[in-house]
């Protein structure tokens, strides 16, 4: 099977790392790719965003199946028009994906379905949205309708800060259109937990659970970024506890929406907030999480490939996953300044001696090959580097080892990634 695998982050990285050990395949494409997926595929420099080059290049080179990894290209209808043109696709189409390119779609889909969601309004005059944050109880979250990179969560403790936000967003359009309508939710506290599900719009094929750490600095504080580190499996949640989350966050959004005509097929994340109340979903996201993919795949023992094959085909036959024993933590080195202004270009030191470990990958994400064929760096989030062990001490404390080897100007990464499951635990 000839496969093309579309990004350039850390996840697709990981996409790239898993697919290239599937005996279906046969040439794996990326497109644009990075250095450390040029290891595996054969990079192209067309961009996610370009579904007109991408279709071009997977018409001519008689691709086989397209596995698309962010999201701006499912919201913009990828999978439609690769459809169209009669190719197989792994993604979500169009109307699926306003699950993630919609927030107040998500949310009212929830309310529809009766998947347990923080209470909500949608506004989109900026005067009602002020008036509703003067009236209402604080904390609040303010998310920016579209989809926003990531960046598009703002959380008000008080008002004042909630009135500021409106400003920015819906005003003065830091988030572009993506902020013209928002959603206004009550803040939920908890422990956050990640559940990515595939599905043809049917069949549920959930993957192993997993923890994401979003703030940027140690004890989740800083502000929020893509992703700073991830663990799998999650100790503070059972087996029983988690096929519990999937039929209240997965299946009902899954049966719901075939029930409308808009099935989902694809890859399903929902974030949820473990509350003291039980499970809340925070936001469905359609595709796989960056960095939740780093540990979960390394985790797989099932192909893949073939899973998302049948997908794209329309039923998955697969009966169920397959899963390694072992514990796998991810920790991000991140450019200095992330997720603010950061400097790029720094030659990244170690790499090669990390490059064939058994027991830990170093998936890329914003690096670029810069003079003498030396890897730079060139985005926010670098690098994650994913180690399995008997048990999550083992894996953290390899991936910490593995991490401490690897170095650039201003490189940082949390030194606490996973140390709340670990209390736990112990
Ligand atoms: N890890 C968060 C996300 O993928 O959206």
């Amino acid at each position: 099977m000839k496969v093309l695998i579309i990004g350039s982050g850390g996840r697709e990285h990981a996409l790239a790392w898993k697919i290239s050990q599937s005996p279906l395949l046969t040439k794996l494409y990326a497109a644009p790719g990075n250095p450390g997926i040029a290891r595996l595929a054969e990079c192209r420099p067309i961009q996610s965003d370009d579904l007109a080059g991408l279709l071009n290049f997977a018409k001519t080179e008689n691709i086989d199946l397209t596995v698309v990894g962010p999201e701006s290209p499912l919201v913009a209808g990828i999978t439609d028009e690769f459809q169209k043109a009669g190719l197989k696709i792994f993604g979500p189409s169009k109307a699926a994906a306003t699950l993630e390119g919609s927030k107040a779609f998500a949310k009212d889909q929830m309310n529809k379905f009766g998947i347990p969601t923080a209470p909500y309004e949608i506004f989109s005059h900026i005067n009602e949205a002020k008036h509703y944050c003067v009236e209402t109880d604080m904390p609040v979250v303010i998310k920016a309708d579209g989809l926003a990179a990531g960046k598009g969560v703002v959380i008000c403790q008080t008002s004042q800060e909630a009135v500021a936000a409106l400003t920015q967003i819906m005003s003065e359009g830091i988030f572009g259109d993506a902020g013209k309508k928002v959603v206004i939710e009550k803040m939920v506290e908890g422990e956050e937990l990640s559940v990515l599900a595939l599905s043809d719009g049917k069949k549920i094929l959930p993957l192993a659970s997993s923890q994401d750490h979003k703030r940027v600095y140690d004890g989740d504080r800083g502000p929020n970024t893509g992703g700073m580190g991830a663990y799998s499996p999650c100790p503070f949640i059972s087996e029983e506890k988690f096929r519990e989350i999937v039929d209240i966050a997965i299946r009902p959004m899954i049966q719901g929406m075939a029930a409308e005509g808009n099935p989902y097929r694809g890859l399903l994340y929902a974030g949820i907030m473990m509350t003291k109340n039980g499970p809340v979903v925070l936001e469905y996201n359609c595709r796989f999480g960056d960095p939740e993919t780093q540990v979960v795949l390394p985790r797989l023992k099932s192909d893949l490939l073939q899973i998302c094959a049948e997908i794209a085909a329309g039923e998955i036959k697969t009966e169920s996953l397959e899963w390694h024993e072992k514990a796998c933590l991810g920790v991000v080195l991140a450019s200095g300044g992330y997720p603010g202004f950061y400097h790029k270009d720094y030659v990244i030191d170690g790499l090669e001696g990390v490059s064939h470990l058994e027991d830990a990958v170093v998936f890329h994400a914003g690096t670029a090959f810069g003079p003498e064929g030396r890897i730079v760096t060139s985005g926010g989030r670098v690098l994650t580097v994913s180690a399995l062990g008997e048990n999550l001490r083992a894996a953290h404390d390899r991936a910490y080892t593995v991490i401490g080897q690897i170095h650039f100007q201003g490189g940082f990464y949390r030194r606490d990634i996973g140390r709340r499951a670990l209390e736990v635990l112990r």
